[in-house]
């Protein structure tokens, strides 16, 4: 594994692999590596021929200095984590500083209108501009084949799709499923940042999302009542402070056109003292239904 810090470095680091004739996959990643992230580099094996990771904690999606100065760094352990992957280590580490990647006369962003204002959008003016920047700018400088992205973080990957199809990126986004601790608590680079209460806590997240799942198979796929049943389980853990529980269609990320469309996202954002978490899942997805029910020990049952 290589590891590259600018932007020149790494086109005559892809140009020699695409010289070889091998198709190239990115993983564009903030760092603080974690299962989920490793998930993510073993698919992009099946992808392709090289893959390239980045790690870049992305100042732009940021919506305030604390939480961009707090987010957790830890190059060399990352560098580490990845070569420890063995065969499945990437074939090159783009770990670009601030400046190569945002030069200060730089004045153009990507705004994905339509997809960007609700759910996490709401709480974080900005945020997205930021991905869709980011992610416009290492896709411009890797022009990978296909690049990976985590289903937990969903308004991302469908604002992605978005900015890719409309920019005619000539690349595949491959969505991956979320990677679940065993009280099914969503892996996150910011979970490291939670105190062992917060942790504990932090169960109730999969939790509620599977109250709403098991409504949804018992009742059928009321959009108010899945609310209802996340939120009620919500309030078992007091110290948790919801920032919003929506139930939407998963295309547009808007409320459903005919109030019970199948399938539904059912997205949530949670504060456990400074820190936030997301969440979701798909109802009426049978496959990411029984992957969250069978995380959190229940039984996943059979979907009819
Ligand atoms: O999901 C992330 O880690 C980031 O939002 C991404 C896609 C790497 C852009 O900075």
């Amino acid at each position: 594994m290589q590891r590259v810090t600018t932007i020149p470095r790494l086109r005559t680091a892809v140009a020699e692999e695409r010289g070889a004739g091998h198709r190239v996959v990115l993983v564009p990643t903030m760092g603080a590596l974690h299962a989920g992230h490793f998930a993510l580099v073993e698919e992009a094996h099946r992808h392709g021929d090289t893959v390239v990771v980045s790690v870049f904690v992305n100042p732009a999606q940021f919506d305030r200095p604390d939480d961009l100065q707090r987010y957790p760094r830890d190059l060399d352990g990352d560098q580490a984590a990845l070569a420890a992957l063995g065969d499945a280590a990437p074939g090159i580490l783009f770990a670009p500083e601030v400046s190569e990647v945002y030069p200060a006369e730089a004045r153009t962003t990507v705004h994905v209108s339509g997809l960007t204002e609700g759910l996490c959008g709401a709480a974080r003016p900005g945020h997205f501009d930021g991905v869709a920047t980011v992610v416009a700018k290492l896709l411009n400088m890797v022009q990978p084949d296909a690049a990976l992205f985590g289903r937990k973080d969903f308004q991302q990957l469908q604002v992605i799709r978005r900015l890719v199809t409309d920019l005619d990126l000539p690349v595949s986004v491959v969505a991956v499923p979320t990677v679940r601790e065993d009280d099914g608590v969503a892996l996150s680079s910011r979970n490291r940042l939670l105190s062992p209460p917060e942790r504990r806590r932090a169960g109730v997240l999969p939790r509620a999302l599977a109250a709403a799942v098991r409504t949804a198979r018992e009742a059928g796929g009321d959009p108010a009542a899945l609310r209802e049943a996340v939120r009620v389980t919500l309030a078992t853990e007091p110290d948790v402070d919801v920032e919003y529980v929506e139930v939407v269609d998963p295309a547009t990320l808007k409320a459903p056109r005919d109030g019970s469309a199948s399938p539904l996202l059912v997205a949530l954002a949670a504060h456990l003292g400074a820190v936030r978490l997301i969440d979701n899942v798909v109802v009426g997805d049978p496959d990411d239904e029984d992957r969250l029910l069978a995380a959190i020990g229940g039984a996943a049952g059979h979907h009819q």
